[in-house]
């Protein structure tokens, strides 16, 4: 083992099952000899660091141990916590780096320019030191889009995806889908008797703001109508789906589950606030946009369950914590191997080491001819044999 000393970060949405991978990698790593560092706060931990200043330290650096690892699995959420920070496109310099000079550049997003700045020399120099050998990062497609840039400039690193977007390219799994899907399938169970007892429509909005498998894969275990990014449903067709199928229902309801970046034709999400580090905005609710739709069209009752950060809280089902501690397991694997500008992945159903994604090809879509029924607006179960477990190939 040449690599000693391993740090360790979570970037993006907060998932279930990060703190299974941070506590294998430290276990893993005290059996091998490695000691880990955590970073606090995604990149934001090496952009905003003082390693002068203890308190600025203790902000954004926990050494880790099997002590204060022991039973972080036991719940969701991540003990190093999380932000949306990309260090190559930087709106503001932090306090720690105002008056140095970094590379600057114009960029323009919904018409407007602002200048950012990329501040990887930083990040670079707060890894020398740091003293650190190699560093995993832990995260979506946003997050790894810098893990890669930074292992292109010579730090090495290890990417581990993790979304419950399930929409990292390069990988047929990402931690958080399954814990995910298994809460909206409870909430979506649970919530039918008061959907029936009133007799409405009921509309459940997921997260999926480019991909949709969330709403689909929940549609496929509760047996759902969906609507996905990857395809606009036609709105009065979906809306007689509905009410003829509330109509059948001896309960006398329907139900639909809806991807936050779903649209129909002619209709397009609204967004709001500003737009994060990786440019997204916030999107509102196309479910309330939709019950508006039923109610003006057809008179019928709706309810809207907005099921999003629900869906990300509690603590892992099995198969998140499966595979949060195998991927953590694979990339100690992968550094004792001296290995690096890897990523943890599921391809053909079986756990591999792929390159990390390219950014520029965005994130992982539905396959709509394969998994979504144009026609009826749901998942769609004929043709799986041969399929892998996750039921898609990256
Ligand atoms: O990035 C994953 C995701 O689930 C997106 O689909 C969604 O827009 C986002 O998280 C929302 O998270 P937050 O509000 O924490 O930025």
């Amino acid at each position: 083992m040449g690599a000693k000393r391993i740090g360790i970060l979570t970037g993006g949405g907060d998932v279930p099952g990060l703190n299974s991978v941070i506590k294998t990698v430290v276990y893993r790593g005290s059996e091998i000899g490695c000691e880990v560092i955590g970073i606090r706060r995604g990149w934001e931990g090496l952009t905003h660091v003082n390693l002068q200043d203890p308190a600025s330290r203790t902000r954004y650096v926990l050494p880790l141990n099997r002590e204060n690892t022991r039973t972080i699995d036991r719940t969701g959420g991540t003990i190093l916590h999380s932000s949306r920070t990309n260090p190559s496109k930087m709106k503001k310099l932090p306090p720690v780096l105002e008056g140095q000079d970094f590379p600057k550049s114009e960029t323009t997003k919904n018409g407007v320019t602002s200048t950012v700045w990329d501040v990887s020399k930083a990040v670079l120099r707060n890894i020398q030191l740091l003293n650190l050998d190699y560093l995993i990062a832990i995260g979506g497609d946003d997050t790894l889009s810098y893990a890669a840039a930074l292992d292109k400039v010579g730090m090495k690193v290890i990417a581990v995806p993790k979304t419950i977007d399930n929409d990292v390219r390069n990988t047929e799994y990402c931690i958080g889908f399954s814990t995910a899907i298994t809460r909206a399938m409870d909430a979506i169970e649970r919530q039918r008797t008061t959907v029936g007892s009133h007799e409405r429509i009921g509309l459940f909005r997921v997260f999926g703001r480019d991909a949709g498998y969330t709403a689909l894969y929940t549609a496929y275990v509760t047996s759902t109508r969906c609507c996905i990014p990857e395809f606009k449903v036609d709105l009065q067709s979906l809306i007689d789906m509905l009410v003829t199928e509330k109509a059948h229902n001896p309960s006398n309801y329907s139900l639909a589950i809806l991807s936050e970046g779903a649209e129909w034709e002619g209709y397009q999400v609204k967004e709001y606030g500003d737009p994060d580090a990786f440019g997204h905005r916030k999107k509102m609710s196309v479910a309330e946009d939709l019950s508006n739709e039923i109610r003006a069209k057809t008179g019928e009752d709706t309810i809207v369950s907005d099921l999003t950060y629900d869906l990300r809280s509690g603590s892992a089902d099995f198969v998140d914590r499966m595979v949060a501690s195998t991927f953590a397991g694979m990339a100690l694997d992968a550094i004792d191997e001296g290995k690096h500008g890897l990523m943890t992945a599921i391809s053909d159903g079986c756990f591999s080491l792929v390159g990390i994604p390219d950014p520029k090809l965005g994130p992982r879509k539905v396959d709509v001819e394969s998994m979504y029924n144009k026609e009826r607006y749901r998942p769609r179960y004929d043709h799986k044999i041969g399929i892998p477990i996750f039921l898609t190939r990256a």
